[in-house]
């Protein structure tokens, strides 16, 4: 009898009305960030970092930091395959949300599919199950990459066929899913956005929308670009920024407003030939050729158009930074970066 009312105890209490919500009335909530050191976790930690505080933050990666990331917060060792090393931090740090950003993008998966399997699908059962384990809100972010060739393409809605022929694809529809199989058999509370191609001055992590990163490094250092893909390929995109607003916005969400675990997010859509067009305006005399390679094959399966209309009716989403002001921001950003490391 002790045992089944522990039993039904233990499973009211990981009901769905009960996951816990922090408000900014509240204490600020202690934050761990995996995968921290790639293009989206230092920025993340310090825009994270200004809303609920320093020490609040802990980044963590399983490569050495910079004097300046070190400088910056708490940061630490922590590999998403060591599940013992994981509940430690999270026990010795109290923490209650966790960002999942560890993984490997799809053109880096693809020249390693084992590795790829080992970092996006055991790191992720390692995750999901800490998270459960501790009651953490966990978040974990996907890519208009889940999707493949049969899906709709221009737009691409929240829930439609995902069959994608990239092992970054595959493994982040089982993100997905076991994400939302985890809300509805444990409560746990999982939140994820597809993210299109993130525009920041960091150097990217190796995906297939990095061009529209290097294309402004590669202009404002040597005049000229090599785009592998064609010029008139259309993909979703979005600056750093709206990205990591998205994020914090959507993790502070009251659960009674999301209709479901995961979103789609985007602010616009653009190809090569577009974008140069655009930076043409800053830098006339940039010069843009075209060599596609492997890559164009992953674009040309994925979302032209993402609709994001699900996340703005549910949560508010309003992306803020345009194609203009991306450029305008991006050339001067990139500007300063080249000014401080000569890179
Ligand atoms: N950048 C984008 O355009 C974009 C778009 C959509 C989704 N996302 C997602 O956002 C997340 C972050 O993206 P990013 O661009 O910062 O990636 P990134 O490749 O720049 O960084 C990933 C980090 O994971 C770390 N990592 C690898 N193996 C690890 C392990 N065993 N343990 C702990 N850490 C490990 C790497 O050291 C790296 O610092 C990823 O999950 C990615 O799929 C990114």
């Amino acid at each position: 009898m002790m045992v089944l009312r522990k039993l039904c105890r233990t499973s009211l209490s990981f009901s769905v009305n009960k996951i816990r919500h922090f408000s900014s009335k509240q204490d600020p909530p202690r934050i761990l960030i995996t995968g921290g050191l790639g293009q989206l976790g230092v920025e993340c930690a310090r825009y994270l970092r200004n809303k609920y505080g320093r020490e609040n933050v802990i980044l963590t990666d399983i490569i050495k930091p910079s004097m300046e990331v070190a400088n910056d917060g708490p940061y630490i060792f922590a590999d998403i395959l060591d599940f013992k090393g994981l509940q430690k931090i999270v026990v010795d740090h109290r923490v209650d949300w966790l960002i999942h950003f560890s993984a490997l993008l799809s053109a880096i998966g693809e020249q390693n599919v084992p590795l790829a399997v080992r970092v996006n699908i055991e790191g992720m059962h390692n995750v999901i199950e800490l998270a459960k384990q501790y009651r953490l809100r966990i978040f974990v972010p996907s890519t208009i990459g889940a999707f493949g060739p049969d899906s709709p393409r221009n737009p691409t809605p929240n829930v439609t066929v995902q069959r994608p022929r990239t092992i970054y694809g595959v493994s982040k529809v089982h993100a997905e899913l076991l994400g939302e199989y985890y809300y509805h058999r444990f409560g746990l509370d999982f939140r994820c956005l597809r993210f299109p191609g993130v525009i920041s001055s960091d150097p990217p992590g190796g995906g297939t929308t990095d061009y529209a990163i290097a294309i402004f490094h590669d202009v404002l250092r040597k005049g000229h670009h090599e785009c592998y893909l064609k010029p008139d390929t259309r993909l979703p995109m979005m600056h750093v920024r709206d990205a990591l607003r998205a994020l914090s916005e959507f993790l502070e969400a009251p659960n009674e407003s999301l209709k479901r675990r995961v979103y789609n997010v985007t602010a616009m859509s653009f190809t090569p030939e577009e974008l140069a067009d655009k930076i043409s305006a800053h830098i006339p005399e940039l010069r843009i050729s075209y060599r596609p390679d492997s890559r164009q094959d992953i674009a040309d399966s994925w979302p032209q158009v993402f609709d994001d209309s699900e996340a703005k009716r549910d949560w508010n989403w309003k992306p803020e930074v345009h194609m203009d002001d991306l450029v305008t921001l991006m050339i001067k950003e990139v500007k300063e970066k080249i000014a401080a490391n000569g890179f």
